[in-house]
């Protein structure tokens, strides 16, 4: 039998994160396009070898997290991508949901699809070489008004429902409740909405009897919304982020992750150095560590443009990012 609390510790090593390169079709082609790169299915392939192919990634990096149709693609070594990680010790994860719909009870929150095949699409992927999974839900805030109860509730209920099959399926699971950046909010109702959540997640967990020792939080920061007029410093962000998860996620599980969200890739890395040291401050119980996708990305892309002769300079903005981001991770 697969051990997965061993797997979901693996991911969490000190020093190393996991990188999200699990952008769907439709979220890689807008990605692409905010750098004037046109898309197709080798364009994307091109995309996930400009990260997975870079040398040395093994470093900073326990794991990452691909969409369906990457599994099945090739680096330019010719080794299917998720052959290639393993060759170099990372765990390779895949984005198991299917994206989000609106939720027919309050029509401006989003619900998350992809229950209904979990079961087969997850022999299917582990035969491809996936080892652990990822399902996001997405929570927006509107002053006092959303999230209602009954979004928070049905998003925990469907990820309680996914971590359930990926655990019998024999694979980790990754439970992400982002809360949105967008919006007024201020960082105060962005830690209460965060605390909220998991304090609902971890309720329907326990009714669903997941394991919490082979499961992993991914989270949003508690910051400040986009639209505020509002900028956080570190430690402000570092103390609500530290406080809202001491107060809804239980000590057994096997680690909290953070996304970015939409933050720059030096707000996101600066924010992680101070959640850090607040986290060891407080005697947090949980190993902490970076699940970015467009905080490590984005400098890299900048440079890259979609053309072959900018890969090696692309894949050194990519690797000086991992190194500040994974120093980060030691800040005392
Ligand atoms: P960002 O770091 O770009 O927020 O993405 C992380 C992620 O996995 C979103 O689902």
């Amino acid at each position: 039998m697969t051990d997965l609390v061993a797997i979901a510790r693996s991911l969490m090593a000190p020093g190393k994160g996991i990188l999200a390169a699990d952008e769907s079709v439709h979220t890689a082609t807008a990605r692409l396009a905010d750098y004037g790169i046109s898309t197709s299915a080798d364009m994307r392939r091109q995309f996930r070898d400009l990260f997975i192919g870079a040398e040395g990634i093994e470093q900073y990096l326990s794991g990452i997290i691909l969409f369906s149709e990457t599994l099945l693609q090739k680096g330019s070594d010719k080794k299917l991508f998720p052959k290639s990680l393993v060759a170099r010790g990372i765990f390779p994860g895949i984005k198991v949901d299917l994206g989000t719909e609106p939720f027919p009870e309050s029509s401006h929150e989003l619900i998350t699809q992809g229950l209904l095949d979990l079961p087969e699409r997850l022999m299917q992927y582990k035969k491809q070489g996936a080892v652990f999974t990822k399902w996001r839900a997405v929570i927006r805030i509107d002053g006092d008004d959303l999230p209602t109860n009954v979004a928070l509730h049905e998003n925990a209920k469907r990820l309680a429902s996914y971590a359930k099959e990926v655990q019998s399926a024999g694979l980790v699971p990754i439970l992400e409740p982002e809360i949105l950046l967008e919006g007024k909010h201020s960082r105060i109702r962005a830690r209460a909405v965060i605390e909220e959540m998991f304090q609902t997640l971890f309720s329907v967990l326990a009714e669903h009897s997941v394991d919490r020792a082979s499961i992993i939080v991914k989270t949003s920061m508690a910051l400040s919304g986009s639209a505020s007029g509002k900028k956080d410093t570190p430690e402000e962000v570092a103390e609500d982020t530290v406080a809202a998860l001491v107060a809804s996620v239980p000590p057994q599980v096997a680690g909290i992750v953070f996304l970015s969200g939409g933050q720059t890739p030096d707000q996101a890395t600066a924010n992680l150095a101070a959640i850090t040291r607040r986290a060891n401050e407080a005697g947090a119980p949980w190993p902490l560590t970076f699940s970015f996708a467009r905080a490590l990305q984005d400098e890299a892309l900048e440079v890259w443009k979609g053309k072959e002769e900018n890969v090696p300079a692309a894949r050194s903005a990519f690797l000086a990012r991992l190194a500040k981001v994974s120093a980060a991770l030691s800040s005392m």
